[in-house]
This record gives C-alpha cells, sequence and structure tokens, in this order.
C-alpha cells in the first residue's frame, strides 16, 4: 500500500478558529490542544476561518496580518504542517460554493434557535447581517466538504455541530449517502475556559478588557499579572467548588495546561492560600507560554516557509473539496459543466 494510500484511510479531523482576535488560552485549552495531540492519529486539516470573521466588521490590513499570526501560532503551538493540512479558508472556493446549497437545506426556524447568534446580534446590534445568521451554514460546509468524523472544539460550538449534522442527515436522505455526519470532540477540562475578570463568562478574544485573557502572544510579566489580578471570591481556601467559579476556572487552566489531576493540584495547596497558588499558576502560564512565543517568532519572520505552508494547504484543501462539491452538484440536478 503506498504511504498516500494509508493517510487516506485515517479518520478524518476538521476544525478552525476565527482570524478576528488574538489567540488566546481559550483557543489552546479548547481546541488547539486536541488539535496537537489528535493529528498523528488522524488525517487533520486546520483552518483559518477568514469568511467567517468577516461576519464582524474588521480592519482588513489587521485581518491580513492575523491570518499570518495565526499560521505561524498554530505552527508553534505543536501542528506539524508536514503532518496535518493548514489552509486559510478563503482560498479555498468550495466552501461558499457549498454553503450557498445547504443554505436552501436549512430552515430559518433552525438558525433563529442559535445562541451564537442571539449573543454576537446583541454585541453588534448595529450590524446584524445576514451572514452573521447564516454562519452557522458556513461552518457546516466547511466540514462536510472534508467528510470529516470528528471535529475538535470548545463547549460554545455544540450546538453549531448538531445543526451540521442534521443538515447533512437531512441531505443524505434526499439524495443517498453523501456526507459523513460528523462527531463533536470536547475536550474535558479546557471546554470552556472562563474570563479572568468575570468568571460567569466565556473567555474571550473579543472582550475588550486585555485583562480577562491571556493571548498567547501576551508580555510574559503581562500574563503573569493577570493570574494574580484574575477576580476569585474572599474565602481563604484553595479548592474545587464549582460555587466558586473564578477559583475553579483557574484550577482548569491549571490542569488543562500541567496534564495534572484536579484533586492533586488541590491537595498541593491545601492550607496555603490564594496567593501562593496564582503565583505559582502564573509561573506555569509563563513556561507554556514562552516556548510557544520563541518559536512564533522564527516562524513569523520567514515569509517563504510561512507561504509555503499556507499554499501547499490551499492545494490540498482545494483538491480534497472538490470531490464533495462536485458530487453534491450533481445530486441535486445541476448540469455538469461542457469540458
Ligand atoms: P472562535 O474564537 O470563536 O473562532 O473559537 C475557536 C475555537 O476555540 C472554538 O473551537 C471554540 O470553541 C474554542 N474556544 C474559544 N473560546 C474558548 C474558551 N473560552 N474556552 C474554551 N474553548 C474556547
Ligand atoms: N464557528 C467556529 C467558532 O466560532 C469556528 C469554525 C468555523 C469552525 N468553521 C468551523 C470550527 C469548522 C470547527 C469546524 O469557534
Amino acid at each position: 500500500m503506498t504511504e498516500e494510500k494509508k493517510t487516506e484511510q485515517k479518520p478524518i479531523i476538521l476544525s478552525g478558529i476565527q482570524p478576528s482576535g488574538e489567540l488566546m488560552i481559550g483557543h489552546y485549552l479548547g481546541a488547539l490542544k486536541s488539535w496537537v495531540s489528535l493529528q498523528y492519529e488522524y488525517d487533520c486539516l486546520f483552518m483559518l476561518v477568514d469568511m467567517h470573521a468577516i461576519t464582524v466588521r474588521q480592519n482588513p490590513a489587521e485581518l491580513r496580518k492575523r491570518c499570518y499570526d495565526f499560521v505561524a501560532l498554530y505552527v508553534a503551538c505543536g501542528i506539524d504542517p508536514e503532518e496535518s493540512t493548514i489552509f486559510i479558508q478563503s482560498h479555498v472556493p468550495s466552501h461558499a460554493e457549498l454553503a450557498w446549497v445547504l443554505n436552501c437545506y436549512t430552515y430559518m426556524g433552525e438558525l433563529n434557535r442559535m445562541t451564537q447568534f442571539k449573543d454576537k446580534s446583541k454585541k453588534h446590534h448595529t450590524n446584524i447581517n445576514a451572514g452573521l445568521f447564516t454562519y452557522p451554514i458556513l461552518m457546516a460546509a466547511d466540514i462536510l466538504l472534508y467528510q470529516a468524523d470528528l471535529v475538535p472544539v470548545g463547549a460554545d460550538q455544540k450546538q453549531h455541530l448538531e445543526l451540521t449534522r442534521e443538515i447533512a442527515g437531512r441531505f443524505n436522505e434526499a439524495y443517498g449517502e453523501t456526507f459523513k455526519v460528523p462527531e463533536p470532540y470536547i475536550p474535558p477540562s479546557g471546554a470552556r475556559i472562563m474570563s479572568l475578570q468575570d468568571p460567569t463568562s466565556k473567555m474571550s478574544k473579543s472582550d475588550p478588557n486585555p485583562k480577562s485573557y491571556i493571548s498567547l502572544l501576551d508580555n510574559l510579566d503581562e500574563a503573569r499579572n493577570k493570574i494574580k489580578r484574575a477576580v476569585t471570591d474572599s474565602e481563604a481556601t484553595v479548592a474545587y467548588d464549582e460555587s466558586r467559579p473564578g477559583l475553579a476556572n483557574l484550577i482548569r487552566i491549571y490542569n488543562g495546561i500541567t496534564g495534572e489531576p484536579i484533586e492533586e493540584i488541590v491537595s498541593k495547596y491545601e492550607g496555603k492560600g490564594y496567593a501562593e497558588f496564582k503565583t505559582d499558576l502564573g509561573e506555569v502560564v509563563v513556561d507554556f507560554l514562552r516556548p510557544i512565543q520563541e518559536k512564533y517568532k522564527a516562524i513569523r519572520e520567514d515569509k517563504k516557509v510561512l507561504e509555503g505552508i499556507i499554499q501547499k494547504g490551499a492545494e490540498e484543501a482545494i483538491k480534497r473539496s472538490r470531490r464533495t462539491v462536485s458530487k453534491v452538484y450533481k445530486k441535486v440536478g445541476f448540469v455538469p459543466p461542457i469540458r
């Protein structure tokens, strides 16, 4: 069997992040960390979903720059471009093509139920555009184009994954087996990392208060300080208790980065106070960020390598996604192009 055939038989993973703010530890613990650990067992495709990003107004120059930053960060975090396909969504026309078809197989009522749409339309109430509403259909197209088996994401994406499964099932029922129905993969401890300033809301790259999140590119002293200043309660002990959300979140971050079980972390700090825990977590975070930032710098400065990764990724993604689009066009009754 050839090498190529062998990789084709591995189950397929597809995931993506919007280059619409800084990549932060919430992304790492919710998504990137699983990408890195699963990449050798699966045939992986990791995207930068720039087409999703423009559902909210973006500064064009910043968006462009951030795409390069993200590719370098994916690699710096441990995605091996020799092993996995890294690509930019807008380089692959199939995403827009399949999204249109799937628009016609998704109901308004389904989209109306999406909580991310509700949240984002509150946040961006002067720009509730149609793209923001149909965004989950583009996400379904992203996944179904590559016949993905597994989609590693944070818990906030579960509803979109369920809709994707619904649309795939509906299409398959109408036209016969066309799409693989994908499964979500939601990591146990990093599923939902909360804001450092308000532990009842999700850590978000678009939070106007940068103290609420730790960017992978934060200055190390700043990162340390953000942990020190993280909002916690006034009790003296370190214990894992969901009713103390600030502390529970910090313990989950500790656990997510080091892999140490939560019970061990808690027992290590028995009888000690918050101050010591926060100082140590600050060091854990800094030791985690330092090598990523060093690797990032080296890759980001080498435009040739960066462009090579992006080009190779686009070629692979275009090739693979075309097969699905052709199949879908045929099934719905479009006349094949005359060649
Ligand atoms: P986004 O920034 O919305 O494109 O998110 C990219 C990926 O990171 C998705 O899989 C999200 O579920 C995940 N993610 C984003 N924020 C968090 C968070 N605070 N905790 C866990 N996962 C997150
Ligand atoms: N909607 C996802 C988010 O906001 C990003 C995304 C777009 C995605 N397409 C995807 C994630 C396909 C996984 C698979 O986080």
